[in-house]
Formats: C-alpha cells, sequence, structure tokens
C-alpha cells in the first residue's frame, strides 16, 4: 500500500516523539513492503512563531492531500497566562479538527497490567478497565458562537440531530465490535442540548437490539470512572464532557503518556497521542514516545492493516515488559531510557521480528 503522511510535530515535546512515531512507522512499512511519503507541516506555536497563524493554510493543504495525519502536541506556556493573545497555539488544533471534519475522536481507555501499580486506584478497582471514549469533536461549546467581553462573555453549547446521530452512529458501531454496551453521557437534567442526544440516542437504540444502551449524567460517568471503570465498553459524549473525561481516563490507568487516539470524520483521519505538549520536558529526551507509537498502531488499524498494528503493540509491550522505560514509569533501580532510546529499542525490536 501507498502511504502519505502529513506529519505535525507541534510545540514542546511534540518534535521528539513525532520522530520516534516516525521512525516506527518506516520500521513497519519496511517491514510489510508498503510506500510510505512524510510531508512536514507546521502547527500551533511553531506556526504562529514561523508565520503567525497556528494553522497556515499550507498545513491545511498537506493535510488534505495526505492519507492520514500524524500528529503531536500543541501548545506553548507563553501564551497560557495572557487571555489577551490574539492567536493561540491551541486554534490550531482546533482549526484542523473544523476544517479536517474530525468530529469523531476515539479515545481508548486502556490498562497495562504492568502499569497498574502507577494507577491512583486501587489495583483491584482498576485492573481490567478497557473502555473507549468516542468524543464529538466539531460541535458544542468550543465552536458555538462566542462573545467575549470585558464584563460579560458567554460560549454557546449547540448541537443539531444530525452532528449527534453521525457520532451515536460511530459509538455503536464500536459497542458492535466490542462488548455491546453503550453509556451516552450528558446532562440531560439540565441542559437542553443533552436533552437532544438523550431523545436522538433513545430513538437510535431500537434499532440496534444487541446493544445495551445506558444513560449516565456526566457528574455520575466522572465518578463512576473512579469507583468502577469496569463498568465501561464504549462511552459517548459531547466534545467538552469528553475532553475532560478522557483526562480522568488516561490518569486513572496510570501511565497518561500511553493512551494515543485517532480523529476521524469526513476528510484525512489524525492520529495523535491523547497527552499534551510539556513544555517543561522539551528538549529533554525524557518524554514517553509509547502514546504516539501507539498512535500509529492506530494508524495501520484505520486502513485494516491489523497485522501492521499488532507488531507494533506487541513491541511496545515487550519494550515495557523488558523495563526498556522512560522516567515516569521506569522501576526503581531501572536502567534509564529516554525518549529516542525506547524509540530505537522499538524500531530494532521491529526490524527483528
Ligand atoms: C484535547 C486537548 C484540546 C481540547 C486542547 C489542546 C485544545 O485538551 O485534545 O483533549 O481541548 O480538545
Ligand atoms: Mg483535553
Amino acid at each position: 500500500m501507498k502511504l502519505n503522511i502529513a506529519v505535525l510535530a507541534g510545540d514542546g515535546i511534540g518534535p521528539e516523539i513525532s520522530e520516534q512515531g516516525v521512525a516506527v512507522m518506516t520500521a513497519v512499512c519496511q517491514k510489510f513492503g508498503h510506500e510510505v511519503t512524510y510531508k512536514h507541516a507546521l502547527v500551533g506555536a511553531a506556526a504562529i512563531d514561523a508565520v503567525g497563524d497556528p494553522f497556515p493554510e499550507e498545513t491545511y493543504e498537506a493535510c488534505k492531500e495526505a492519507d492520514a495525519v500524524l500528529f503531536s502536541s500543541v501548545g506553548d506556556p507563553k501564551f497560557d497566562n495572557n487571555p489577551n493573545a490574539k492567536v493561540r497555539p491551541e486554534q490550531g488544533l482546533l482549526a484542523m479538527r473544523k476544517k479536517l471534519g474530525l468530529f469523531a475522536n476515539i479515545r481508548p481507555v486502556q490498562t497495562f497490567d504492568c502499569l497498574i501499580h502507577k494507577s491512583p486506584l486501587k489495583d483491584e478497582l482498576v485492573r481490567g478497565a478497557d473502555f473507549v471514549c468516542i468524543r464529538e469533536l466539531t460541535g458544542g461549546m468550543y465552536f458555538g458562537e462566542k462573545k467575549e467581553g470585558d464584563d460579560y462573555a458567554y460560549d454557546t453549547n449547540a448541537y443539531s440531530r444530525h452532528e449527534v446521530e453521525r457520532i451515536l452512529k460511530v459509538a455503536y458501531a464500536y459497542a458492535g465490535r466490542r462488548k455491546k454496551h453503550l453509556t451516552v453521557v450528558d446532562k440531560a437534567n439540565v441542559l437542553a442540548s443533552s436533552r437532544l442526544w438523550r431523545k436522538v440516542a433513545q430513538e437510535m437504540a431500537p434499532q440496534y437490539p444487541d446493544i445495551t444502551t445506558d444513560f449516565m449524567y456526566v457528574d455520575n460517568a466522572s465518578m463512576r470512572m473512579i469507583q468502577e471503570p469496569t463498568f465501561f465498553d464504549v462511552m459517548v459524549t459531547e466534545n467538552t464532557f469528553g475532553d475532560i473525561l478522557t483526562d480522568e481516563g488516561s490518569c486513572i490507568t496510570g501511565s497518561m503518556g500511553l493512551l494515543p487516539s485517532a480523529s476521524t470524520g469526513e476528510s484525512t483521519p489524525v492520529f495523535e497521542p491523547i497527552h499534551g505538549s510539556w513544555p517543561q520536558a522539551k528538549g529533554l529526551n525524557i518524554a514517553n514516545p509509547l502514546a504516539q507509537i501507539l498512535s500509529v498502531a492506530m494508524l495501520f488499524e484505520y486502513f485494516n492493516l491489523t497485522a501492521e498494528g499488532k507488531l507494533i503493540r506487541d513491541a511496545v509491550d515487550a519494550s515495557l515488559d523488558n523495563n526498556v522505560r522512560t522516567p515516569e514509569i521506569q522501576v526503581e533501580g531501572g536502567a534509564k531510557y529516554g525518549t529516542k532510546e525506547v524509540g530505537a529499542w522499538i524500531v530494532d525490536w521491529i526490524e527483528k521480528h
């Protein structure tokens, strides 16, 4: 297969983990005889610094022409404490999602047995937790009408039936392939937009008789995720709730640096780690590249290249089992591996297997 990949490394630790993702992708393509080409493009603070726009037209073109985008992270502290900044790195990510019509964000929350002790939850609660959060990504408050005055400001949480239906279809498809349990997370006791979600979901549920659909308020869901994370199989929710719940999800697994995601929709799909740009670690060779590398596995799987995806997952498992780990998950007294060393070890493992 021919694969044209747009590589958007972005800010902070982005370029370092991106390099490892690309190296792994190249190794897998070589092994399976796929022809891969990369086009690097600017996004986030790096793009603001270079051309004054966090998602330049040239980057958009590169994304549109590609088969997939391998994205890393955006964000820079120089913008964080400046509410008056006219452009922000995050706008680049939001513009990319909107322009590519990436309405479905797939965020798997999975535990790795050898890292359970890193979870803030008790072992018996978190062991076996394995669910997917399907986050709506191009609607709701992120993109609704806004007003930003000095004394008065608002964001509008608007959803259309069409937007709700299409994300629910994605969620039902996932639930059908998994344990057939879908939880629709909303705040229908308070919000009109949530009542539309619930109404549409109740109308659609009978079309999926083999799938159990249940409904949960978002406050309750956030509690259930730490009390009984194994309850969930597939969860679907709106943009803002999904943003918040997936951070919670990533931390209960004990390893935020290990969770990849896929964003799909109308145009080129994007694969990215769910963690941010961790500016404090920039250039220190300590960031965990595994979420980015697992995003490459999701990329292959998206194209039904399951053996390629599995090889990457096996390589990641092997690196963990062999204690080839970045500092935040290294066992006490274990050897020190940096971002580059973990990436190189995984590439080497792939070449040998
Ligand atoms: C995420 C991030 C983004 C979001 C930020 C960087 C705009 O937190 O992908 O979860 O809020 O969607
Ligand atoms: Mg987030």
